[in-house]
């Protein structure tokens, strides 16, 4: 079986493409390399002795996308590609919908033109917005993303839940990632963001690598336990495994399928720290700044959905994410770049 990744140079496309290796599939990759290296590429074929064929274009290309499925037999999408900076969409608007949007609309024209209808969207937890309590389950309403970022994933679902309606040969699934972190446990492969990062893993490491100064906690006034934002870390490698799983459950099951990713458990910002620091074997400089605007409070999934329907659970806990995140970080201070 043949399946087209989209973005799967990136860090969760990368890591699923290496699950879909494992498992057998064939893999054509379809990337621009514009927050990725092909180095990843690389480390999948050291890490599982194959490799993907990767194709290096745009997806919004319909010409390129059209030639891919001529000349390959495909048989379903896993769609990662898009830009996911929160605070950039909100600065470059037209690019976030642009990529996000008229890029996956454009995807499903070239699937639909090619009779392929399995596919496999990357969404958020973002398209919940603010929910009023926790757990978050896949039936509570979807709120009102505050960033472009967030709106163009909540427009792509909907666009894609129009579709199913009016064309029942798609199979859909609607994956709801909650805050992906960690790192293959080869050490080899992991989140290498460009420029400085924004999210708390990838800031943490580098502070703990010295390539930063110290951590700025954003807020440690939220109505929490500790008083630092709660969120549901999951780790990548479970992730791409819930990949698979819903790839296989939506394998003639027609219609559209929502399922949070996510491990059930909220961890706070001084957790995660601790148990980093732990990880690491040193103290993590940090210093408590205001609240990072557009942040909530607290955000952990209801993930029984996923165990029931795609009989996937997580297995990897809090301190293996952490420990796997360290160990790429001190082997690649550097990330993918040598
Ligand atoms: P990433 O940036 O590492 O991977 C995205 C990949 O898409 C990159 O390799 C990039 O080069 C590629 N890409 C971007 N624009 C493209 C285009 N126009 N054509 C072809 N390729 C393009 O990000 P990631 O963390 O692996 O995220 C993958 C997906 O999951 C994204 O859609 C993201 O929005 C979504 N997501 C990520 C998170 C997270 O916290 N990492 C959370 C929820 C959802
Ligand atoms: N945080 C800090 N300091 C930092 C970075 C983050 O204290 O330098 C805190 C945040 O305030 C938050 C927590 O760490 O409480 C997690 O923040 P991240 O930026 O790592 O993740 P978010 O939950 O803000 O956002 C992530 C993805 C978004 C996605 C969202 C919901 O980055 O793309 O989860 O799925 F939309």
């Amino acid at each position: 079986m043949k399946i087209l990744v989209t973005g799967g140079a990136g860090y969760i496309g990368s890591h699923t493409t290496l699950a879909l290796l494992e498992a057998g599939y064939e893999v054509v990759v379809l990337d621009n390399l514009c927050n990725s290296s092909d180095a990843a590429l690389h480390a999948v074929e050291g890490i599982c002795g194959k490799s993907a064929l990767m194709i290096r274009g745009d997806v919004c290309d319909r010409a390129l996308l059209d030639r891919i499925f001529q000349q390959h037999s495909i048989d379903a999408v896993l769609h990662f590609a898009g830009l996911k900076a929160v605070g950039e969409s909100v600065r470059k608007p037209l690019e976030y919908y642009e990529t996000n949007v008229s890029g996956s609309i454009t995807l499903c024209q070239a699937m639909a033109a090619a009779g392929v209808f399995r596919l496999v969207f990357s969404s958020s937890a973002t398209v919940y917005g603010e929910p009023e309590q926790m757990p978050i389950r896949e039936d509570f309403p979807t709120g009102i993303p505050t960033n472009p970022y967030g709106q163009s994933k909540l427009i792509v679902e909907n666009v894609l839940r129009d579709l199913s309606q009016a064309e029942p040969r798609w199979s859909i699934a609607l994956l709801r990632y909650f805050n992906p972190i960690g790192a293959h446990d080869s050490g080899h492969m992991g989140e290498d963001p460009s420029g400085i990062p924004n999210n708390l893993l990838p800031y943490i490491s580098q502070v703990a690598v010295g390539s930063l100064q110290e951590l700025s906690v954003f807020g440690d006034d939220y109505p929490t336990a500790d008083g630092t934002g709660v969120r549901d870390y999951i780790h990548v490698v479970d992730l791409a495994d819930g990949h698979l799983k819903a790839l296989q459950a939506i394998d003639g099951r027609t219609g559209i399928h929502t399922w949070n990713l996510g491990t059930g458990d909220g961890y706070s910002v001084m957790q995660v720290l601790r148990a980093f620091e732990q990880a690491c074997g040193k103290p993590v400089p940090f210093r408590v700044m205001p609240r990072r605007s557009g942040d909530i409070a607290e955000s952990w999934a209801d993930a029984s959905k996923a165990e029931k329907e795609l009989g996937w659970k997580a297995t990897r806990n809090l301190q293996d994410m952490v420990t796997d995140t360290w160990r790429w970080q001190s082997n690649h201070p550097n990330g993918y770049l040598e």
